[in-house]
């Protein structure tokens, strides 16, 4: 890898290998089961523009949470029957505009959502319904819990004309074990038979399985994907996470009760824990430069803990790392597993520290050469910096 051309502004950076995500693509293809069920790519996780053109022709389609996703989707060209919409924060602009573009389906998260889409029925063209049923692995604000299941349907029998095309799931974060899986399709079954007068015949359902990195995943028998309804699987974190490396300078080492590091980084850019849910490891998390050129060998090395510049409890990156023992200012950490809730799940204008770079490399297919473009907004300007015309 030419890191000279990632640090040269020694300012922080993010890389994505466009090349592994047919390689995720290709696993998840088999554990997912997507010869019977489908693939919609979870925006939220990277709404990166240009990953999303890569992302684009594996995918069924797209899951967006906001207008603004939707926008930005339209705008690219994505056709809308290749959108659907989940998320509890849905503001009634954005679920009108998606009505109004016939976007494939909206998965209705509250009684609220569903009475303010019960009274548009009149602008519905071509778009799907479902409800989003509470599972155990969220936070209980989280989509239908039976109260309110119950008095969803309720408010239902009065709707003759309106029929459900499913219901949707997201397991939460990291959470899928084939187990829980199961519970919560047995769950949505459960729902689905007492209320089946309620639903389309052609019932779909949508989950998000809350699939960890592919790095962590394995591969056995998925025979539970074969579920008697199609299942669209909607995923960022492992369609992406792997994909991604964060770069960040190291402005100083300081010996305070355990070794530190402050990078020229950290939460501004690392909106979501890099910790995994699943495994709690740090040691395969991270790596070093030195001169951003070198990789430094750990061979000999210490325990020392990754903070970003405001260097408050929340901004450590990473604690407790192995580092080079001679780790110093000028030298870089890159991280691993970046690819999804970086950039965007964070506060970038806090501190008005530099912004990252964001580039992704490739094998270029005529010259058999990895080559690195520029994928970075080209007008995004800081909150300190809009003041500056
Ligand atoms: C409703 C919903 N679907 C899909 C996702 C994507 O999840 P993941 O990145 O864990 O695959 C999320 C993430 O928060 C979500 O809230």
């Amino acid at each position: 890898m030419d890191w000279h051309n990632l640090t040269k502004n020694n300012t922080p950076f993010f890389l994505y290998d466009f090349d592994k995500i047919k390689s995720n693509h290709a696993f998840l293809e088999k554990f997912l089961n997507l010869n019977r069920n489908k693939l919609f790519y979870s925006v939220k996780s990277n709404p990166n523009m240009c990953l999303i053109k890569k992302i684009d022709s594996f995918v069924d389609g797209f899951d967006i949470s906001s207008f603004i996703e939707l926008q930005a989707l339209l705008k690219f060209g994505i056709n809308p029957q290749r959108v659907s919409f989940s998320g509890p924060g849905k503001t009634n602009e954005a679920i009108l505009s998606a009505l109004n573009n016939n976007i494939k389906s909206i998965h209705i998260d509250s009684i609220d959502e569903l009475n303010f889409i019960i009274k548009l029925k009149d602008k519905f063209q071509d778009t799907d319904f479902s409800l989003r049923i509470h599972t155990k692995g969220e936070e209980d604000k989280l989509g239908f819990n039976e109260n309110d299941l119950n008095a969803a349907f309720e408010i239902l029998k009065k709707e003759d004309s309106f029929k459900l095309k499913g219901l949707h799931s997201y397991l939460g974060r990291e959470s899928f074990s084939k187990p829980y899986f199961n519970e919560v399709l047995d769950l949505l079954d459960n729902t689905i038979n007492r209320f089946r007068d309620h639903f389309k015949k052609d019932i779909e359902i949508f989950i998000g399985p809350g699939l960890p990195s592919v790095t962590q995943l394995s591969l056995d028998a998925n025979d539970y994907m074969n579920y008697k309804f199609p299942i669209t699987f909607e995923l960022g974190r492992s369609l992406i996470s792997n994909i991604g490396l964060y770069g960040a300078p190291i402005l100083s080492v300081k010996e305070e009760s355990q070794k530190i590091a402050i990078l020229n980084g950290g939460i501004h850019h690392l909106g979501s824990s890099l910790l995994s849910v699943f495994t709690q490891k740090n040691q395969d998390l991270c790596f070093f430069l030195r001169d951003g050129i070198n990789r430094i060998s750990t061979s000999s090395n210490e325990d020392i803990s990754l903070y970003g510049s405001l260097c408050l409890g929340h901004d450590c990156i990473l604690p407790h790392v192995r580092a080079p023992i001679d780790l110093k200012p000028g030298d870089w950490v890159v991280f691993n597993e970046c690819g999804s809730y970086g950039l965007t799940a964070s506060v970038p204008s806090f501190i008005g520290q530099d912004f990252p770079s964001e580039f992704a490399t490739y094998i270029d297919p005529s010259t058999k050469k990895s080559v690195i473009i520029d994928v970075g907004p080209k007008n995004f300007k800081i909150y300190h910096e809009s003041f500056i015309l």
